[in-house]
């Protein structure tokens, strides 16, 4: 019998975030990432921007090996060549009359961030709830991507993910990074399964900086303070003062103890006006700065035996793990349910 998999069952039932418009501009532009042992790819190809699983369709190659790129959709085994989803050369004529396509995945977009799901239990709306408006502010001051990263997480995902959603570890993790913002007590708001977490800055000197640059940015009505914003169940979406935002996939890999990890650092419009090199400086320091953060994070997640995670609640909870809960409590949620729905829906068939 076919055990109930709540890690699949998240990742095929939600809308993940996955890249914002600006990132893929031209046609044959794309990105790729890892999930399950399975790709997805975001590929711009016949005026639209369409999501697939990065399998050729005649047996079964990668078809995209790079991150990033722009390419045609061949595939490099025997050269079939699709066009928006569609074989459309490079291969026998049976084929071709077909109408062989790619095995496209659900899109949908909040405003310029695109999402994509495989058999999404709910719309992208719905799913996203009081975050949406949020979302599509911020999505409408992004002019594009300054910086890809992609690192390996040697631990669950739901240990990293808790990671990112509580502040506790920043002063012993990130004393030289994160650390030298001094984020206070910050305030959370819980949306639905998502959640956002807005600290401002003990660092006076740094706020007062911070603040005195955001002019020359894209960054009207942003909040003046350290913005996180947690997209349940994988992503996150991050920004101090809204100078630049970073996107943050941390996608399951196929064995246990082991997550992709995907940032963008979004540079926001640069203001006519701005002296030359503000802009390329401040987007330098914050990629290179989230880089080390996230390294360190990488680091202290590896602690975290593979497997011993549980959505169990926290025995002794900080008042500044009240994300880590809501974050429990919705996986419980949200998996529980379901597994009682499949095992139920087993037995029938087995009746
Ligand atoms: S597997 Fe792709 S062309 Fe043969
Ligand atoms: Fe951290």
């Amino acid at each position: 019998m076919q055990t109930f998999d709540a890690t699949r069952h998240l990742r095929d039932r939600f809308w993940h975030p996955v890249c914002h418009r600006s990132e893929l501009p031209a046609e044959g532009d794309y990105l790729r990432f890892e999930w399950l042992g399975e790709d997805l790819v975001v590929h711009h190809d016949g005026g639209r921007i369409l999501a697939f699983d990065n399998l050729c369709r005649h047996r079964g190659a990668r078809i995209f090996g790079g991150d990033v790129g722009n390419a045609v959709a061949t595939c490099p085994y025997h050269g079939w060549t699709y066009r928006a989803g569609r074989l459309a050369g490079g291969a026998p004529e049976p084929a071709l009359a077909c109408g062989v396509q790619l095995r496209e995945l659900p899109t949908a977009w909040c405003a310029d961030f695109l999402f994509v799901a495989i058999d999404p239990a709910a719309s992208l709306q719905a799913q996203l709830g009081g975050v949406a408006p949020m979302l599509e502010d911020i999505s409408f001051q992004l002019a594009g991507r300054h910086d890809f990263n992609r690192a390996h997480y040697e631990c669950d995902w739901q240990v990293a993910v808790e990671n990112a959603l509580e502040p506790d570890h920043i002063g012993f993790v990130h004393p030289q990074s994160l650390g030298k913002l001094d984020l206070q007590d910050g305030d959370n708001a819980f949306h639905g399964i998502n959640s956002v977490w807005s600290a401002p800055l003990g660092s006076r000197s740094t706020a007062r900086r911070l603040a005195s640059i955001s002019r020359f940015f894209g960054a009207q009505g942003a909040y003046q303070g350290y913005l996180s914003i947690y997209l349940f169940p994988f992503s996150m979406l991050s920004s101090t003062f809204g100078l630049s935002y970073s996107m943050q996939n941390f996608f399951p890999a196929a064995a246990p103890g082991s997550t992709h990890f995907t940032s963008r650092l979004y540079q926001t419009a640069v203001q006519p006006g701005a002296p030359d090199g503000v802009a390329s400086t401040m987007f330098n320091a914050s990629a290179a700065m989230n880089r080390q953060v996230f390294a360190e994070d990488a680091a202290v997640c590896r602690l975290v035996p593979a497997g011993t995670w549980t959505s169990e609640a926290l025995p002794w909870p900080t008042a500044a793990e009240a994300k880590v809960e809501h974050f429990r409590a919705s996986y419980r949620a949200q998996t529980a349910a379901q597994s009682v729905a499949q095992s139920v829906a087993q037995s029938v068939a087995h009746a």
